[in-house]
């Protein structure tokens, strides 16, 4: 047995398919660029969440649902708000997670995270937290109410394909922690939280802000190659390559490069990411040549957010924007087998002397 149960199938489920070797992912019957292009995020939680929590669901039924949550969420605030702001953004939106009432409804528990972060951010740049406009879906709110104003229409639809594109991605890592978590009929909201804590690390979730940190830290030192090569040869992780389940290039870090360049931002950026990109590829391959380390999602991701002025300590909570209907419809599709995730594990310390 491996100690990351890499190979180990541990749930049936209907909800997303992944396959790594072929870059292969299917959410309930749908391709993610069918996603993007006709569904958006509110749509594909509408489609994850059917029959689990609720029937007949659309997409503005759910984005009818977040607005509501989102301004119940604002109203709440008084409860975290002044313990979570001395913190800094990650614990701060653990905070926020951490007062949801046990009996939270799924919708309520996603939308306290746009809130959250919008607020914590604001109130730390000495701003009062906007309140939110549940007429709008959850990318232009959050946008609105992180910067005071009303944001550009292809900022919001570059900020709604990373929302859509990363909501839902097999048995990762935070989608097994709900599903381990909800499977004791703990609640809700202690599944999220549980996906929260297990995503927040650089190896998953976290990866995106220090993708930036790397880019910079390698522009600074004006030696692409001999950056990658000393942080391989110390041991280091390129931030940004590698994944457990995909052999081949994840298709969605191409989805998310198109979005990035459709905000015709910082065009520079991109183009020294990319070459970044290549150089830190083939020292890969000489690195480990018998393992493929291929690019994931976040540099792709981090340039996205960083264009469309999601502060760099951030991207970790939005992208649990994204990813939360994933865990509440993992949690919940483990609810409803009924059965305890408890497996055993195998004693190789000494015996009793006696
Ligand atoms: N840079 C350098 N070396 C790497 C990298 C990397 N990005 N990724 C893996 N390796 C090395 C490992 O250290 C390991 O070396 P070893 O055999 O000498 O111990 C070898 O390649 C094989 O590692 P894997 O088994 O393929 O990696 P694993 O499945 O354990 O980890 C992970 C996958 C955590 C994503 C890893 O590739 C990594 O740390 N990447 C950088 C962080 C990152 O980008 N995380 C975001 C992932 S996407 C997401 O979760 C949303």
């Amino acid at each position: 047995m491996s100690n990351g149960l890499e190979g180990i199938v541990a749930a049936d489920t209907v909800l997303s398919h992944v396959d790594g070797n072929t870059g292969t992912i299917w959410v309930r019957g749908h391709t993610i660029d069918d996603l993007v292009r006709n569904h958006g995020y509110e749509g594909t939680v509408a489609i994850i969440w059917e029959s689990f929590a609720g029937t007949g669901l659309t997409r503005a039924k759910i984005q009818s649902a977040f607005g509501a949550g989102r301004e119940r969420a604002f109203a709440q605030m008084g409860d975290w708000l002044g313990a979570a702001s001395k913190r800094p953004l990650l614990e701060g939106v653990r905070i926020a997670l951490a007062a949801l009432p046990e009996n939270s409804a799924p919708a309520d528990v996603v939308a306290t995270l746009p809130v959250a972060i919008a607020a914590l951010v604001r109130t730390r740049e000495g701003q009062p937290p906007v309140r939110p406009d549940a007429s709008l879906a959850t990318a232009a709110d959050f946008l609105r109410m992180l910067k005071g104003e009303p944001a550009s229409e292809s900022d919001i639809r570059g900020l709604d394909t990373y929302l859509t594109v990363v909501c839902e991605n097999g048995l990762g890592n935070s989608s097994f922690a709900a599903r381990v978590t909800v499977s004791t009929q703990a609640s809700l909201a202690s599944a999220v939280i549980s996906a929260y804590c297990a995503f927040t690390g650089p190896l998953h979730g976290g990866a995106p802000g220090p993708v930036l940190d790397m880019l910079d830290e390698i522009k600074t030192s004006g030696d692409i190659d001999g950056w990658i090569a000393n942080k391989l040869k110390d041991g280091g992780r390129l931030m940004g390559f590698g994944h457990r389940v995909f052999r081949i290039r994840d298709p969605r870090a191409d989805m998310l490069r198109a979005a990035v360049a459709a905000l015709n931002k910082d065009a520079g950026r991109l183009a020294f990411a990319s070459e970044v990109e290549a150089k830190a590829l083939a020292a890969l391959a000489r690195h480990k040549p018998g393992r493929p380390l291929k690019s994931n999602i976040e540099m792709n991701a981090a340039l996205l957010l960083d264009a469309v002025g999601v502060p760099r300590d951030a991207f970790t909570q939005v992208f649990a924007v994204a990813r939360s209907p994933g865990w509440i419809a993992n949690a919940l599709e483990q609810a409803k087998t009924g059965r305890m995730i408890r497996p055993a594990s195998n004693y190789i310390g000494p015996k009793p002397e006696t």
